[in-house]
């Protein structure tokens, strides 16, 4: 991995970018190979992801790898899946952490096998002083899953007295969401062409820029990130006020 230097300002980057690394299956199906295939072509466009968020300053990076739907796949599909999540992680987690990259994974975690699962904890435990790049994996996550345990984690505390039922807010909800310390997604990337969620991030996609493309996960590369960021800052992003508010605050500088 080399790591030039900036070609986009830190200062317009998108500070949190998500992605749904979607269109694997069909980018290997056209060319007649197996889906497993297009998965494993998949981590060169995840290796061009993390390169272009350390070198365009964006600090946080959250990537849909396996939502919690997937396990319907064909069980071939999802051993697959597991045999490349456990070769990537013995393969790229040392450079990662040279480059100063936090590895977090998010999901429900206790799904997976104790190999993968105590690999995981192994890499997050490794990197977990590191600040050049925040890389949040989302496995057996959803979105469902994530408010349905932030709710459980309130009512425990709730039980222990440390927070009043009547004190539950969006403020004191939020710390027990995935990505609490993080700020909020900027921009929410879909390649392969559809346009939905897919149970991806719910409560911390509230004012995310959604940006849908055609491309397949396998074919990005800098440049279609780059497009990408330049169609977030063609957005407005308004947050309730009036654009003439928006443009006099961004005349004045305060945000
Ligand atoms: C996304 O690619 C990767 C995972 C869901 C693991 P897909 O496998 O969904 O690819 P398509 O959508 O079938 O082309
Ligand atoms: C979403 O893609 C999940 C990941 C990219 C990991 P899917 O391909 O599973 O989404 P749907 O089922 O088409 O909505
Ligand atoms: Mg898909």
């Amino acid at each position: 991995m080399t790591i030039d230097s900036a070609s986009t300002s830190p200062a317009r980057a998108p500070r949190h970018l998500a992605i749904v690394m979607d269109g694997n299956g069909r980018w290997a199906v056209q060319r007649h190979r197996p889906r497993s295939f297009g998965h494993r072509e998949g981590q060169k466009a995840l290796r061009a992801t993390i390169e272009y968020c350390l070198r365009n300053g964006i600090g946080s990076l959250t990537l849909f790898a396996f939502s919690s739907e997937n396990w319907k796949r064909p069980d071939e599909e999802v051993g697959a899946l597991m045999q490349l999540f456990l070769k990537a992680l013995d393969r790229e987690v040392d450079e990662l952490h040279g480059h100063g990259v936090r590895i977090e994974f998010i999901g429900d975690l206790g799904a997976f096998s104790a190999e993968l699962r105590e690999r995981m904890h192994k890499a997050m435990r490794k990197t977990q002083a590191n600040r050049a790049l925040f890389a949040n994996v989302a496995v057996n996550y959803g979105g469902r899953w994530d408010i349905a345990h932030a709710a459980r984690l309130a009512a425990e505390a709730v039980t222990r007295g440390e927070l009043a039922a009547d004190a539950i807010s969006e403020a004191t909800l939020a710390p027990y969401f995935s990505l609490a310390e993080q700020p909020p997604v900027d921009l929410l990337l879909r390649t392969g062409g559809e346009q939905r969620i897919s149970n991806f991030l719910l409560w911390q996609l509230a004012y995310a820029e959604l940006v849908f493309i055609d491309t397949l996960w396998p074919d990005v590369d800098a440049t279609v990130l780059d497009s990408a960021v330049h169609e977030f800052h063609r957005r407005e992003r308004r947050f309730g006020k009036t654009s003439a508010q928006v443009q006099a605050s961004s005349a004045t500088g305060n945000a």
